[in-house]
């Protein structure tokens, strides 16, 4: 019998799942939460569908020793090229952001023509357009990979003139394909949403996976009988493995509580 007041264990491959892990703790604020960033290995939207898989696997090991009750992959690239592995092998519940994403974008679409920005592995992958297509098959689906837009978050230029000339630049084909509906589909980029926005436009609606992942997160606990009881204080623990103060620094400017402690892991070693 599982513990329902044990923690969810989020894992990105950095800084990126902490825009995920803000919205479950909004939406799920019983639920404690352990986050693992793998600020060691980042990025993963460059690596190869084996590599990433490797390091889900050590991640889960390593939040199963926390006692996790379910793990949300929060990385699109991790969702993209691990879930399958991953649902097969792991006696948890565990979801990913792709899916729940892809779901909200057909949900938002009315012209049948769906945007999706990622890393190189996530568009490379045509994960979402897999999706979109198992749910609408006459929907079309246009992806471009925006490989700088994470560096320029993480560098915290949210608000700069040069991530807003590149923006311009690789949203560019996206404007000429007439989309009404764009699939933020790396973690990173909600941070970006204003910038976006003012480039594609108000017809445009902005997918933000991370709501629909946490609205999902809370359906599937239900259904396991896995929610945490009603007066249950929530605990928040963060792991990194590699650089915790700059993870710190970036993590206490988005997320809604001050987080003071921070422990690196040597993930090798799961
Ligand atoms: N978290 C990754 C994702 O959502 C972006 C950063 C990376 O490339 O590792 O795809």
């Amino acid at each position: 019998m599982r513990d329902c007041n044990a923690p969810v264990g989020v894992f990105d491959s950095g800084v990126g799942g902490l825009t995920v892990a803000r919205e479950i703790i909004r939406q799920l604020p019983n639920e404690s939460v352990v986050y693992f960033g793998d600020t060691a290995r980042v990025p993963y939207g460059s690596k190869s569908k084996d590599t990433i898989i490797r390091y889900s696997g050590q991640i889960i090991r390593f939040l199963k020793t926390k006692g996790v009750k379910a793990i949300v992959i929060a990385c699109n690239t991790a969702s993209a090229f691990a879930l399958d592995t991953i649902e097969k092998q792991l006696d948890l519940p565990v979801i990913g952001v792709v899916k729940p994403g892809a779901k909200t974008a057909v949900a938002t679409t009315k012209n049948k023509r769906i945007g999706v920005i990622g890393t190189e592995g996530t568009i490379k992958s045509a994960l979402y357009t897999e999706y979109i297509h198992g749910i609408d098959p006459q929907i079309e689906v246009v992806g471009k990979a925006c490989p700088l837009f994470c560096p320029l978050v993480e560098e915290g230029m949210l608000h700069d003139k040069v991530t807003d000339e590149i923006a311009a630049r690789y949203l560019k084909t996206l404007q000429d394909e007439d989309i009404d509906s764009l699939i933020l589909g790396c973690t990173h980029y909600p941070l970006l949403r204003s910038t976006v926005a003012k480039i594609m436009g108000p017809e445009v609606n902005l997918v933000n996976p991370a709501y629909e992942t946490a609205l999902e997160l809370g359906t599937l606990l239900e259904q396991k009988q896995l929610r945490a009881d009603e007066n249950h204080r929530a605990e928040y623990a963060f792991y990194v493995s590699d650089a915790a103060e700059k993870f710190k620094d970036f993590a206490n400017s988005i997320m809604p509580f001050h987080i003071e402690f921070i422990e690196e892991i040597q993930i090798e070693a799961y």
